[in-house]
């Protein structure tokens, strides 16, 4: 009887005890998530989020949270906040105009800060900039591009790799071809291509991609791939899957709980695998480059690496590194390929919906460069409609809405507000780009906002590449890209919807905003 009451007793303690010992480990995660929470004073202030998640829920699961919503006929991007199981949906207007221009906000685990307007933009990402020079590492990035290369790395990786990156661009030119001929070369072949086509209806999206990365791959690889190899085709489709598998659900909640979902399935786990195939492929490259390099002479990106490795070799704190060296290499290629050609599909679909507008550029080619030349650098001081044309379609495609995240290198002050070290910051370039009291017509395309008396006018709300010492690295080659493949297909094809299809601005969310598949008739201009 007694040993009855003695073990009923155990076991009700040992239940109690079981009871409270998962309270208390739950009392104290809550507690821990708070207290890891808990912000300084003087922090920029936010909206309530929940314990563990933040405002996940509330971002929405796409990372770049935008939402179409057709009105007038044009599109508008309204990032939206809705809330996981109420469907509410919560604007970052509102949030902006409650908050104010400095706003916070809890991304899983990662304080994030998100910055409006040029003033504090500038004060962010030029005055201040020393503060702001590093890039956050969110799980799946530590995943893929590790603490390397060029776009992820912070601190002296990232200085080394980009001064480097830096000189050797400007020197390709390298050898005996400027960059300039091989983009004219580039853009000789993307004619040809297209021509083949014979006015029919076609998806633009592959040719343009295999043009636009050919001028990476002949400055880093020092070749040019047919638009018919098939390997490098399984490439270009490596990069865009890549682009847009990271905006995916299972990708963020990785962010969220990489250590449980690293053993769950799904499109994270196809982005690792994918990750892994494109590291091959450069690293093959790589392996044929050593075997025929000639230190005395580099023929391209990897070539002048290889050289610098060799320089560097007996010094241990050195970058220069062959992890590194793929991972420039894919960042280049990355950067430098889905950014370019999606902004030249967009200028496509934009004039070919706008047929008034590519009269207009297509005058002004024929009048100053006619239609035998192939038009070069030089030749955007005499087009000043185009240049106009090109800014426009920056502006309305806008293809990184958030552009991309820095960190905060060391506890500073802005406007006031205290931002301690670590915190991410956001830059809104949506805002700036779709500002009603900058832009006279802010969602319409309308190349006038860049002209005034028929001259070309510079605009300072105006920051597709970024700004300061971290801004893009390709902004000169993709300005150059554009300008000579949108002036040559101009110069050689109408663009048109192709008969009974309407042509639509809806686009596809990744790690750009591209439009979505689409066809087009290039009619060749007699
Ligand atoms: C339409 C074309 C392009 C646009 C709109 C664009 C835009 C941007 C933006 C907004 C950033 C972030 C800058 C910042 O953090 O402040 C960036 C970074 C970068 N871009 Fe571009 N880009 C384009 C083309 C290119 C091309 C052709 C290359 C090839 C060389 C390239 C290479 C890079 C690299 C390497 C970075 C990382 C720089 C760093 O972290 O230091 N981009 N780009
Ligand atoms: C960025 O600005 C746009 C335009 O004002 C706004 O709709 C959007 O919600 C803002 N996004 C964020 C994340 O604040």
């Amino acid at each position: 009887m007694l040993s009855a009451l003695g073990s009923l007793a155990a076991a009700l303690w040992a239940g109690f005890h079981l009871r409270s010992l998962l309270l208390g480990a739950v009392a104290f995660l809550f507690t821990a998530d708070f207290l890891k929470r808990r912000r300084p004073k003087n922090y920029p202030p936010g909206p309530p989020w929940l314990p563990f998640v933040g405002n996940f829920f509330q971002l929405g699961f796409k990372q770049q949270h935008l939402q179409l919503q057709p009105s007038h006929g044009t599109k508008i991007l309204e990032p939206f906040f809705p809330s996981g199981e109420t469907g509410r949906v919560v604007s970052g207007t509102k949030l902006v105009k409650k908050y104010g221009n400095l706003l916070s906000l809890e991304f899983g685990d990662f304080p994030l800060v998100i910055v409006t307007g040029l003033p504090l933009i500038k004060e962010v990402l030029v005055h201040q900039e020393q503060n702001f020079m590093n890039r956050p590492m969110a799980p799946i990035q530590e995943y893929t591009f590790k603490k390397d290369g060029l776009i992820m790395s912070s601190g002296q990786t990232w200085k080394e790799q980009r001064r480097f990156a830096l000189s050797t661009l400007r020197n390709f030119g390298l050898g005996k071809k400027s960059l300039e001929e091989r983009i004219q070369e580039e853009a000789y072949h993307l004619t040809e291509a297209i021509e083949e086509e014979k006015g029919q209806p076609f998806d633009p999206h592959f040719k343009i991609n295999n043009a636009v990365s050919n001028v990476i791959c002949s400055i880093t690889f020092g070749k040019r791939f047919e638009y018919q190899d098939i390997q490098f085709q399984e490439l270009l489709k490596l990069l865009d899957e890549i682009t847009y598998i990271e905006a995916s659900m299972q990708c963020q909640l990785y962010n969220l709980f990489p250590r449980i979902m690293k053993f769950l399935p799904g499109s994270h786990q196809t982005l690792f695998r994918k990750w892994e195939k494109l590291k091959l492929f450069v690293s093959r490259i790589i392996e044929e480059h050593k075997r025929d390099w000639n230190p005395d002479e580099s023929r391209d990106f990897i070539d002048a690496y290889l050289k610098e490795i060799a320089k560097n070799s007996g010094s241990a704190s050195s970058g220069f590194r062959e992890e590194n060296l793929i991972c420039s290499t894919l960042d280049l290629l990355l950067a430098g390929t889905e950014t370019t050609s999606t902004t030249l599909r967009w200028a496509l679909l934009y004039l070919a919906i706008n047929p008034e507008i590519q009269e207009k550029v297509q005058a002004e080619i024929d009048r100053e460069i006619g239609s035998s030349q192939q038009p070069s650098i030089a030749d955007r001081e005499r087009l000043p409609y185009t240049n106009a044309v090109i800014h426009e379609v920056h502006r309305m495609g806008n293809i990184l809405p958030l552009n991309v995240p820095r960190e905060v290198v060391a506890d500073t002050t802005v406007a006031g507000y205290y931002l301690p070290k670590g915190t991410m910051i956001v830059t809104n370039l949506t805002a700036l780009h779709r500002d009603p009291a900058e832009w006279a017509t802010p969602d319409t395309f309308n190349p006038e906002h860049f002209l005034e008396n028929g001259q070309f006018k510079k605009r300072e709300s105006f920051l597709p590449f970024s700004i300061g010492k971290r801004a893009c690295l390709g902004e000169q080659l993709a300005r150059s890209e554009l300008f000579i493949f949108f002036t040559s297909l101009m110069q050689k094809f109408t663009f048109r919807p192709p008969d009974n299809e309407k042509l639509s601005l809806e686009f596809r969310m990744g790690i750009t905003i591209s439009p979505v598949k689409h066809r087009l008739c290039a009619v060749p201009r007699g």
